[in-house]
């Protein structure tokens, strides 16, 4: 029990459990008296976690943007939703991208992923000095907002597809599969590892959602970036803290993290490198470092005219109330143009120009496979997304049998309304009616299947297309393979339930 909400584990996992809890025990029978005992049954937390985080590899490219703007198209007038951004993500540093809601947050994460499908996008995004190429998506990861799951699937089974899909070709199976396990003490979910996803109150929680959904993305071992979008809203303070704690951690082991984060706790803002600060309209108000208790950023404000930061206040909260983006605040002038004119934003485009002439000198990485749109190839793709939706169908137990009853029972209905034909003028025509009604369930059929197969398409569409998971040729041909095996049973059992109460095979006979 977790927050009053049940874990559910499958029948063979429990079991397992069980016996490694006996064997706990036992071991702990012998071995009392001698040593500390552990409680029998809780499984191990292990503390070399840490060492887990060294494991992950550290990237070394940098991301950086320059004047990225972005519009739409709203009925005949064209809004600026993005203007003028600029910034870099550096490994190991961990950014925070603020601003009042509705200042553009989601749609700058969207912009620099290559997420936004409308629209129009000026300005340059660079990894190393080099525009973004195709396999850009794959090597970055994003945390959306929303947590979406297989409900079918359980945590390390997640996990692994991601790992076996968006991991290099060269990585072995074993590797990835060590990987995994890697990323599942690092998020701490050893626990839960062989839980089922479920629905809510019957699964995961909302806090273990969130992980699972950070740990997809790190199984994928992003290169470059992981984005992470509001990570922290809808979580308690306490698992904000932790998932805060978890992002440092992986900043400190030479992660670039860049993270949108709402109203932040003065604990918590603590914790990151540097901040980008939007206000209304995606216009920059702050990009550079927080500095010790945020004091770089207070100083830099203070220093344009703001009122002084009380030593109490949350540094947050202080500075939307200084840009005039808290409610009921005023701001003494416009921020944005502070910003434009200020040395702190000189400081940035020098950077950023050193850094455009400095960068490209690193040599590219020229293998053949380091720019493909996928990481696996089709054939693998292929395989692996068979294999989870004939595990879903499985787990659905329901789906299959309601397929085996309606071809059953459709069948004996369609069978005895036609009982014995007869090859009479009527009972020929009775037959042809009957054949084509037996054609109809097949509608039937369709009906039965979009639930699960929704459920599929939501979960490609939202996370894994975008994330250059697997192509959509390995999404349907795994759709329809996994489909056949089922077709041919109800089939044939359709078929018996039908054709002989009809009579079409005396029929055969006769003639
Ligand atoms: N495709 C679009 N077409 C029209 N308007 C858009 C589009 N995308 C975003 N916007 C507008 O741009 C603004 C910024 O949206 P965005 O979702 O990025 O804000 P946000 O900073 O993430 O806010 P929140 O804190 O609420 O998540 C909003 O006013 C939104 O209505
Ligand atoms: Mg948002």
């Amino acid at each position: 029990m977790q927050k009053g909400e049940v874990i559910v584990f499958m029948k063979s996992t429990l079991n397992k459990l069980k016996k490694q809890q006996k064997l706990a025990k036992t071991q702990n029978d012998i071995e009392s008296g001698s040593g500390a005992e552990k409680p029998a049954g809780v499984l191990e937390d292990d503390d070399s976690s840490d060492d887990g985080v060294g494991k992950l590899l550290a990237g070394k490219d940098i991301f950086h943007w320059k004047d990225v703007c972005y519009e739409v198209q709203i009925k005949t007038e064209t809004r600026r939703i993005l203007d003028h951004v600029d910034g870099w993500v550096k490994p190991g540093t961990l950014t925070a991208l603020m601003g009042a809601s509705g200042a553009g947050k989601t749609t700058l994460l969207d912009v620099l992923a290559n997420r936004v499908t409308m629209g129009v996008i000026s300005g340059g995004m660079f990894v190393n000095g080099h525009p973004r190429d195709q396999s850009f998506q794959r090597s970055t990861g994003y945390v959306q907002q929303q947590d979406l799951h297989l409900q079918t699937s359980t945590v390390r089974e997640a996990l692994r597809f991601s790992a076996y899909l968006r991991q290099g070709r060269h990585v072995s199976k074993q590797e990835k599969d060590e990987y995994v396990e890697n990323v599942i003490n690092i998020l701490e979910m050893q626990k839960y590892a062989d839980a089922i996803v479920g629905v809510s109150g019957e699964g995961l929680n909302v806090e273990q959602r969130k992980r699972l959904s950070i740990g997809v993305e790190l199984a994928a071992k992003p290169q470059l970036l992981l984005f992470l979008d509001e990570p922290t809203s809808g979580l308690d303070s306490q698992t904000a803290w932790s998932v805060c704690q978890l992002m440092r951690k992986l900043a400190s082991n030479g992660q670039a993290v860049l993270c949108t984060i709402h109203q932040p706790s003065a604990i918590l803002l603590k914790e990151f490198d540097r901040l980008l600060f939007m206000a209304k309209g995606g216009r920059t108000v702050y990009f550079g470092d927080l500095g010790e208790n945020c004091q770089t950023m207070i100083n830099y404000f203070e220093s344009q005219g703001a009122n002084k930061c009380p030593p109490e206040a949350n540094p947050a909260e202080w500075m939307l109330e200084v840009i005039g983006a808290a409610p009921g605040s005023h701001a003494n002038r416009d921020y944005h143009e502070a910003w434009l004119a200020s040395k702190e934003r000189q400081a940035v485009r020098d950077e950023l120009e050193s850094m455009e002439r400095e960068l490209v000198k690193i040599p590219k990485d020229e293998s053949p496979d380091a720019h493909k749109e996928f990481a696996s190839s089709l054939i693998l793709q292929y395989f692996v997304v068979t294999k989870r939706v004939f595990e879903q169908f499985w787990r659905t137990p329901a789906y299959i049998w309601s397929k085996i009853a309606l071809s059953i029972l459709a069948s004996l209905f369609n069978g005895f309304s036609f009982y014995n034909a007869g090859t009479s003028q009527q009972g020929l025509q009775n037959q042809m009616l009957s054949i084509f009604m037996y054609s109809i369930t097949l509608l039937t059929w369709i009906n039965q299947m979009l639930p699960n197969y929704l459920a599929q398409r939501d979960i490609y569409e939202v996370r894994e297309r975008p994330s250059k998971t697997f192509s959509w040729i390995a999404f349907l041909a795994a759709q329809i393979t996994a489909e056949i095996p089922w077709a041919i049973l109800c089939g044939t059992l359709g078929f018996f339930c039908w054709y002989y109460p009809v009579g079409l095979s005396s029929l055969y006979c006769w003639y």
